[in-house]
């Protein structure tokens, strides 16, 4: 139904209650409309998760690249890191509350439950969505905590001090001075207890990711015999790709092999 009458001598003329405003009310709070959105904007943290990896990933080519490419990400970008990370805080912000609505929203409109659960339809990632989504956001605070803010972990020197993790310094090959992520890094995943953290959060957010990106698919349309089980293999594989990216910097640094 069109939203609009064309006026052939003037901009657009809408009827009372049928402005562009009113049908995004509408839409934002329509169960279709709020699936969209929670499908959306996850699919963009994966985007968001992605790059972060590739990024974390020049761990493997020395302190150099890693540290230039940290401080080119927070120095040299100037206002676009600040609106990367309000975007990136907008979609969790969106991600998390809607999620959280609808599931209470279907929680209201069937208090009991099913009598019989047919297992055969819902996996087991799926029926564990709310929690995997959980730890991911806990582990999302607390990974802020650790190598952002630098509160939750020390760095010792060779002569045993203590150090937060911001006061690191490196110098790159042109002689200026930068935040040693790399070495932040080592301090990290040196420290067995976290890196087993990461690693169960890893893995959670493995099972979360390969069931919502199949899921945030279907929402935006990719249903049918081809499509269903073509939207399953992506989500696995990119949850995979994360997972073992992710892994593999944790572990590197765990066996020594990252020094
Ligand atoms: C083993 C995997 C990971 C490593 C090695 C890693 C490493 C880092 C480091 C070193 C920083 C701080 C960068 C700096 O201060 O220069 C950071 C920031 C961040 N990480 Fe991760 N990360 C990993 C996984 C994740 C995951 C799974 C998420 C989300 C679920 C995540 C979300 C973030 C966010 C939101 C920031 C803040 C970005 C900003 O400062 O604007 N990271 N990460």
């Amino acid at each position: 139904m069109s939203t609009a009458a064309i006026n052939p001598k003037g901009p657009r003329v809408y009827a009372a209650g049928n402005t562009p405003a009113a049908w995004a009310s509408t839409y934002l709070t329509s169960t279709v409309g709020q699936k969209i959105l929670v499908g959306t904007t996850g699919l963009l943290l994966v985007g968001f998760l992605i790059g972060h990896m590739i990024g974390n990933l020049k761990v493997f080519s020395g302190p150099e690249s890693l540290n230039r490419y940290a401080y080119f990400l927070k120095h040299d970008i100037g206002a676009l890191l600040w609106i990367a990370r309000a975007g990136l805080l907008a979609l969790f912000v969106t991600h998390v509350v809607l999620a959280l609505y609808l599931k209470r929203k279907a929680a209201v409109a069937r208090p009991v439950g099913y009598h019989k659960y047919r297992t055969a339809q819902a996996s087991l990632p799926s029926k564990t969505m709310l929690w995997t989504g959980l730890v991911t956001l806990a582990f999302t605070v607390f990974h802020l905590a650790h190598y952002t803010f630098g509160w939750a972990h020390g760095a010792t020197l060779a002569d045993g001090t203590v150090v937060n993790y911001l006061d690191l310094p490196y110098t790159l090959a042109d002689g200026t001075v930068v935040h040693d992520v790399y070495r932040m890094v080592l301090a990290g995943f040196g420290t067995p207890w976290i890196s087993a953290l990461y690693v169960v959060c890893q893995l959670l957010l493995f099972i979360h990711l390969g069931h919502g990106i199949q899921s945030a698919l279907q929402t935006l349309g990719l249903v049918g015999k081809r499509f269903t089980p073509a939207a399953k293999a992506l989500g696995w594989a990119v949850a995979g790709t994360i997972f073992v990216g992710n892994l593999a910097i944790v572990v590197a640094v765990w066996a020594g092999y990252v020094k």
